[in-house]
């Protein structure tokens, strides 16, 4: 898809159609909106005022031109009282009417801009959510489909633009970059087990990260490692476990490292604690962390930003078999700490246990991971909210700034010492399983016991985004590529937040 930019006016391109987003104050008042107006002879207030579209948020209104301009429709997107706006309304504007482009076949888009106060210091930041939108917006998955929809969408032109704005083409450019990593996400995800076995996801982390380093562990190198923990997940599967070692480095001197940890269960059935058939259901949505960091990583290395970035992910099945983990068994893992594994479901914590110590040793100045972690999280804070936990106030504060700034959603719980107790084994170092209460908090916890308290560490729970059951303006049913963007907003951001903070 070509996206451009101009400052002519949007009714003289032969487009299908030209794209308004209008504030609720805009009605009536907006200069844009008076002149095209005039130029369909009243018809788009008569047309307002006949069906009651008053600008609210989610409201939109299609006005055929019918040949009087060179473009086909109009098409008003209601953004809701300006001093709610967000943003984030644009990208998802930009998936509605990309959805709507699919169904109407449209393959010229106009988009006018939003004319709130100082939108001239907001124009490229909205291009870029426009752009992320539109791609999103645009995405199917058909691999497995014999009758494919085909997108007829192929130009999207930003107009009226005014002349001299500063870095538009860069952060079009840059929201092309970070739709097509969220994309390469979901389709990780949306590829089902048997296809996306530990040793593909490896395969297509390669084949995706051209440039950068991907190095693939065995089951022997991990057996080296004494990753005790991650080989008694694996150990219960047919497919051999496959660990992913992505590494970027900038071309000039590093300013710091960071190491990005992803849950890369590529099935989970939960084991011998076999999970019941309708939970088992979209369970191959449990390497969305991976997924997130595989996708982030495809970011940064387009974007090239001036740290280095470790993307490390353990990928396994957790199966049930006469090989697998019994209920009760004590595993050690490579720090040496050793762990009862009480519940064979809670595999994804095991995973990340030695994935976490591997990653420490690149000296990080920061660690996160991303899990589909816990089915306590989802309880929690429901379907569209992930969960941030770390004992670190400045990167909470970071993660939540880039999550925000992306449209993503993500809400701190607390690492509370207190229930550390939960955790506790009689005959090991950890268990494995919290208990009933604060299962998203108890799982975090037992992270924390992998990680250095010296290195500042976070742990993002997506079990909920991860993954919608519904079709939305950013995309169908299936995986959503959660948390890629917000991982490339922090790592692109990472030295800057530091002379900030
Ligand atoms: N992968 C699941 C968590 C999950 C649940 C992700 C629902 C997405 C949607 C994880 O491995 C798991 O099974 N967790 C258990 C932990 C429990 C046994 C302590 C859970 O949440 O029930
Ligand atoms: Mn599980
Ligand atoms: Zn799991």
């Amino acid at each position: 898809m070509k996206f451009q930019s101009t400052h002519k006016r949007g009714e003289n391109w032969a487009s299908d159609v030209v794209v308004l987003p209008l504030c609720v104050s805009d009605l009536g008042k907006s200069p844009l909106l008076k002149r095209l107006d005039r130029a369909l002879k009243g018809n788009i207030t008569k047309t307002f005022h006949q069906e009651k579209f008053k600008g609210k948020w989610g409201e939109t209104k299609l006005i055929a031109t019918h040949g009087a301009l060179r473009t086909r429709y109009f098409w008003f997107v209601g953004c809701g009282p300006e001093k709610d706006f967000r943003c984030d309304y644009l990208r998802r504007a930009g998936g509605h009417v990309a959805r709507l482009a699919r169904q109407h076949q449209f393959q010229k888009v106009a988009w006018l801009p939003l004319q709130r106060k100082d939108w001239g210091k907001t124009i490229a930041d909205d291009c870029q959510a426009i752009t992320e939108g539109i791609l999103l917006g645009s995405y199917e998955f058909s691999r497995y489909k014999k009758s494919k929809n085909p997108l007829h969408l192929s130009e999207v032109r930003f107009m009226e633009i005014p002349k001299g704005v500063r870095d538009l083409a860069q952060k079009i450019r840059l929201g092309c970059v970070v739709a097509e990593s969220v994309t390469l996400a979901r389709d990780l995800v949306n590829t089902p087990a048997k296809d996306m076995t530990p040793h593909q996801l490896g395969l297509e982390a390669k084949k995706a990260l051209k440039g950068i380093s991907v190095r693939l562990y065995s089951k022997k190198d991990l057996k080296r490692f004494k990753m005790g923990a991650y080989l008694a997940v694996a150990q219960g599967s047919t497919q051999p476990p496959t660990m992913v070692h992505m590494q970027y480095r900038p071309a000039s001197r590093s300013q710091g490292t960071i190491v990005l940890v992803g849950k890369g269960v590529t099935f989970d059935s939960g084991g011998i604690s076999l999970k019941p058939p309708t939970s088992m259901e979209t369970m191959k949505d449990d390497m969305a962390g991976s997924a997130a960091v595989i996708g982030a990583m495809k970011a940064i290395a387009q974007i090239k930003p001036p740290v280095t970035v470790h993307g490390i992910v353990p990928a396994t099945e957790n199966m049930p078999s006469g090989s697998a983990i019994k209920p009760g068994d004590v595993v050690r893992a490579m720090n040496g700490k050793t762990i009862e594994i009480l519940n064979t479901d809670a595999e994804g914590r095991l995973t990340l246990a030695d994935a976490l110590v591997f990653g420490q040793r690149f000296k990080p100045d920061v660690v996160i991971d991303v899990a589909t972690l816990t089915g306590a999280c989802v309880i929690a804070l429901g379907e569209k909210c992930a969960g941030l936990m770390t004992p670190d106030k400045s990167l909470s504060d970071r993660l939540l700034q880039s999550a925000e700034k992306c449209g993503e959603k993500m809400w701190p719980l607390p690492l509370l010492e207190e229930y550390k107790e939960e955790i506790e084994s009689p005959i090991a170092d950890v268990k494995n399983n919290g208990g009933r209460w604060a299962g998203t908090i108890t799982a975090g916890l037992f992270l924390k016991e992998f990680v250095n308290p010296k290195i500042p560490w976070a742990h993002i729970d997506i079990a909920g985004p991860s993954w919608t059951d519904k079709e939305n303006d950013l995309g169908p049913r299936g995986g959503t590529g959660s948390m890629v963007a917000t991982l490339v907003h922090f790592v692109t951001h990472y030295s800057q937040s530091l002379g900030s903070s």
